[in-house]
């Protein structure tokens, strides 16, 4: 299966930002020759190119990127198109203000910057509907364009009038009767009832934050904003080519919208991927983002595409780090191991000025090719040339995390235990480091479209503080059905309105876990517990320490400390064909490991490569293929059970010696 069927390769390329050469035909002449050195074989193109390709209301000039797109095609080099509504026109912004944003203390924007829309203006409806038809009459059936981008990295709301009644018919649609909104947002709690729909403004700070409900239901609006107006410019387009895919590149910091939600709109997920290298141990950043790889790929539960990622340094970060000697390879590889079928650059030049100057390029303002940056990226171009046996390989999983924005965004607003620092997606991010570090892989689902939990045999549902969509049934079914499940504390709290369950919890599973959850405890900052093993086995435990009444579980692990010393931290409860744990507390990163070993032993999940692996480094199957990494500054020698060929040399061995941030891709002979 391709991505992008009009060019199933690895595309390795990125954003070219021509608009900013148009005076420098010799340039954009280099450019193709340097881009064919650099294995390139796909750009992105147009990204806010809106006021060089309607310089005038009405007025189109699309001549000058369809000299770009033929060039580049002419050496064999696809496009992927962007729409321009990342940024629109000075002379948009000064005739029609209506289309600038108005930010949280209603104040509406000026010109300027970029993300600077408002998604429900008909004008800029309008405006977007006619530059992207005729983009699409133009160029989408161009046999070098292979993919839309839509817009550029969406994210935000908007708190204008026409956006604040668009929220109000939203809730109307919700909720049909002011009654059922009172009810759902507990209103009865500090005078806030509604009796006018009128009445109801979006959550700001200069108005009300404390209405939970509220703030929950404005996100979920926010996404099906975005979400409304991705649809809008994919009907546009593909009125015209329904064949031609589209995408969005989302960006792991945001988390304004619901991506699994959002991902039902597009047909390729993208996204852009910045990592920290060398700020802490390079094992734990390639934690992060090997997670959110993950991620990405799960979101339509297919391949993904790296839409940007920097060739050698970003500068946006209070310190701007380069990649060390084999870094790049390592990092573009890690994405592909993951599921991505491209690696795409920002940027591919550095322009002369403006706040991406010195931003990271594959050409630097030398316009040279035998920088160390240029000989990296073509590296990477040759790499992927010889894994073309992985493009498009599924990755295998019989592992699943849930994770859920809504329960996300829940957690982020609870005024409860260490308010503001729930800790979610780090949370989440440490039990996936643990089956990453094992070679085991993941998927990840969030609680509407984790439909088809049977088809693993281990589910882990970390701070799972929010019940929706009949979870709670599903999971009773997959543990009944043979499936190991790892829960943790502070779950099953609340409904999809966030309110409280009444009763025991987690709400509905306290059968299955063989528990009840009684009082949550939490720990300061130099504060831990101890988490006691009955072979003798010890773990810290910090931040959350959750008391639980044992209703026919095993303790596997009791705290060791406090009034509740000697009750069970860590439990297992046989129900069904399958067994239910619960992990009561928060261990520190070590203790997690230990309870991994537990959950683990017995369950024989298959691994990337069954054999020990020095600390740092890890190995990742993506089809017939086991992407081998060192996150270490040193050689690193690994020993194999029998040989295997790395598709990147060649080699055959049963030992294979990885430099520092080196990397092998083996297949078994
Ligand atoms: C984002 C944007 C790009 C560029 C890069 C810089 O990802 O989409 O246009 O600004 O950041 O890292
Ligand atoms: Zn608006």
């Amino acid at each position: 299966m391709s991505l992008t069927p009009k060019f199933p390769v690895f595309l390795h390329g990125g954003d070219y930002n021509p608009d900013q050469w148009l005076d420098r035909p010799d340039i954009l002449q280099r450019d193709v020759e340097l881009m064919e050195k650099a294995h390139v074989n796909c750009v992105s193109l147009g990204i806010f190119s809106w006021a060089l390709l309607e310089p005038e209301e009405g007025v189109y000039q699309l001549d000058w990127l369809g000299e770009i797109i033929d060039r580049l095609w002419q050496h064999g080099i696809r496009t992927i198109l962007a729409t321009p509504s990342g940024a629109r026109p000075a002379w948009m912004a000064q005739k029609y203000p209506e289309v600038l944003r108005v930010d949280a203390h209603f104040r509406r924007r000026h010109f300027g910057e970029r993300h600077n829309h408002c998604p429900s203006s008909p004008v800029f409806r309008e405006k977007t509907a006619a530059i992207d038809r005729a983009l699409a009459e133009r160029f989408a059936s161009h046999p070098a364009v292979i993919l839309w981008h839509l817009s550029n990295e969406l994210s935000g709301d908007c708190f204008c009038p026409l956006c604040q009644q668009r929220f109000r018919e939203w809730l109307q649609r919700r909720y049909g009767t002011l009654d059922a909104l009172n009810a759902a947002w507990w209103t009865g709690f500090w005078s806030m009832r509604y009796t006018d729909w009128q009445q109801i403004e979006p959550p700001s700070p200069e108005g009300q934050m404390s209405n939970l409900g509220m703030r929950l239901d404005w996100r979920r609006f926010s996404t099906d904003q975005c979400r409304d107006f991705i649809r809008w410019e994919r009907d546009t387009v593909q009125a015209v080519n329904p064949e031609l895919p589209v995408t969005v590149n989302l960006m792991h910091r945001f988390w304004d919208y619901d991506y699994f939600a959002l991902a039902e709109d597009i047909d390729v997920v993208s996204w852009d991927s910045y990592p920290e290298w060398h700020t802490k141990p390079e094992i734990e950043t390639a934690a992060e983002y090997g997670m959110w790889h993950d991620m990405m790929r799960s979101l339509k539960d297919q391949p993904f595409l790296l839409m940007e990622s920097t060739p050698s340094l970003v500068n946006w970060k209070d310190v701007n780090k380069l990649k060390k000697p084999g870094m790049h390879l390592l990092s573009s590889l890690q994405a592909v191991a993951h599921g991505s079928d491209s690696v795409q650059y920002f940027q591919w030049r550095k322009g002369r000025g403006g706040a991406e100057m010195f931003h990271g390029a594959v050409v630097d303002h030398s316009g040279r090719d035998d920088t160390r940056t240029f000989r990296q990226v073509t590296e990477v171009g040759l790499a992927l040339e010889k894994l073309q046996a992985v493009h498009g390989a599924p990755v295998e999983a019989q592992c699943c995390i849930l994770y859920d924005w809504e329960n996300r965004w829940a957690l982020d607003m609870v005024q409860a235990a260490r308010r503001g620092d729930m800790r979610y997606t780090e949370t989440v991010t440490a039990h996936w480091r643990e089956l990453w570090k094992r070679g085991i892989s993941v998927d990840f689902r969030d609680l509407r479209a984790c439909t088809d939990l049977s088809r693993y045999r281990l589910v882990i549902a970390p701070l799972l503080f929010m019940l929706r969509g009949g979870i709670e049934e599903k999971l009773r079914a997959f543990v009944e059905g043979g499936g190991t499940l790892l829960m943790t504390c502070f779950s099953g709290v609340v409904n999809e309105d966030d309110l409280a369950f009444l009763g025991d919890a987690p709400h509905g599973l306290t059968d299955v876990l063989g528990l009840r959850a009684e009082e949550l405890d939490t720990l300061g900052d130099d504060e831990s517990n101890e988490m006691r093993f009955a072979d003798g086995r010890c773990g810290r435990l910090i931040r959350l320490c959750e008391v639980v009444v044992p209703q026919g579980c095993e303790a596997v692990a009791v705290y060791g400390s406090d009034y509740y010393a000697g009750q069970p931290c860590l439990t297992r409860h046989a129900y069904g064909q399958g067994q239910a744990w619960y992990l009561a507390a928060e261990p520190d990163a070590a203790s997690l490991g230990v309870v991994y070993d537990e959950l683990l032993r017995g369950l024989s999940l298959p691994r990337a490569l069954n054999v020990p692996l020095p600390e740092g480094v890890v190995a990742v199957r993506r089809g017939s293929a086991v992407f081998l990494q060192n996150y270490t500054g040193t050689r690193q020698r690994i020993g194999l059970p029998h040989p295997f060929r790395d598709l990147l040399t060649g080699q055959e061995a049963a030992e294979f010696l990885l430099p520092a941030f080196g990397v092998a891709v083996l297949e078994e002979r």
